[in-house]
């Protein structure tokens, strides 16, 4: 599937991209302010404040700017030359924000009950506490996963999918020729498979945990 966007219409659509997806990253570092202050403080018009405040900066923000940097993505990767499925930076760029989406929808529910207590009572340090902890971790997992999509997008590393094979076959045939010798450590492979198995022990984790606590 392949469909070429014109030049004008490629770079508008990456301006929509870009402001979607560094923005949904601004939104969420603003997100784990607001959440630390709100696990931490001791004025309880500010701990008010903060979950009102994270309540609608999830529903008006955060969810829009995340559905919008998945749809530009997947436009901008159809409609250029760099495909969906062609380039590892794409492709794991589409897993992580898969991935952080759907983890995002799951995760409002906890964050508009939160607001929705916090609009109607003071919460003292303990109340909820588990849940406002959670919302802490989530927010600060999610930067991560955004920083390290940002700085992906920039360097675009680990080639072509599929190159890695074919470089294997031909650096194989060029060492039983005697043309070649022992082939050099494939560092870069060694970082995405790191990242993709830390990013999946994250999930579990943190699922295991918030299971433990009970929320959900
Ligand atoms: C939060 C997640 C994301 C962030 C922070 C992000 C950020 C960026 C940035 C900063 C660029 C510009 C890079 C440059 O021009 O050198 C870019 C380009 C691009 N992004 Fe993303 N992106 C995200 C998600 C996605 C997703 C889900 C896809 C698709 C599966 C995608 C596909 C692309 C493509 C294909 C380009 C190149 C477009 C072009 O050359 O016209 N991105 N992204």
């Amino acid at each position: 599937m392949s469909m070429t966007l014109s030049p004008l219409l490629r770079k508008f659509m990456l301006t929509a991209h870009i402001t979607f997806s560094v923005g949904w990253l601004g939104a969420v570092a603003v997100f784990l302010a607001l959440a630390i202050t709100g696990l931490t403080s001791e004025d309880a018009l500010l701990v008010r404040t903060a979950y009102l405040a994270m309540g609608l900066s999830g529903w008006l923000i955060i969810v829009p700017s995340s559905l919008g940097a998945l749809l530009t993505g997947v436009v901008q990767a159809l409609g250029t030359p760099w495909g969906l499925f062609k380039h590892y930076w794409v492709l794991v760029k589409l897993v992580l924000t898969v991935g952080a989406t759907l983890l995002l929808l799951l995760h409002m529910q906890p964050i508009s009950y939160l607001a929705e207590v916090a609009a109607k009572t003071d919460l003292s340090a303990t109340d909820l506490r588990g849940l406002r902890l959670q919302l802490l971790a989530d927010a600060a997992a999610a930067l991560v996963v955004l920083l390290a999509a940002t700085a992906i997008s920039v360097y675009k590393p680990w080639g072509r999918i599929g190159q890695w094979r074919r470089q294997q076959r031909e650096h194989t045939q060029r060492v039983a020729a005697g043309r070649a010798s022992a082939a050099p450590t494939p560092w870069g492979r060694y970082v995405l498979f790191i990242l993709l198995g830390a990013g999946l022990l994250l999930v579990i984790l943190k699922h295991l945990l918030s299971g433990g606590m009970g929320h959900h």
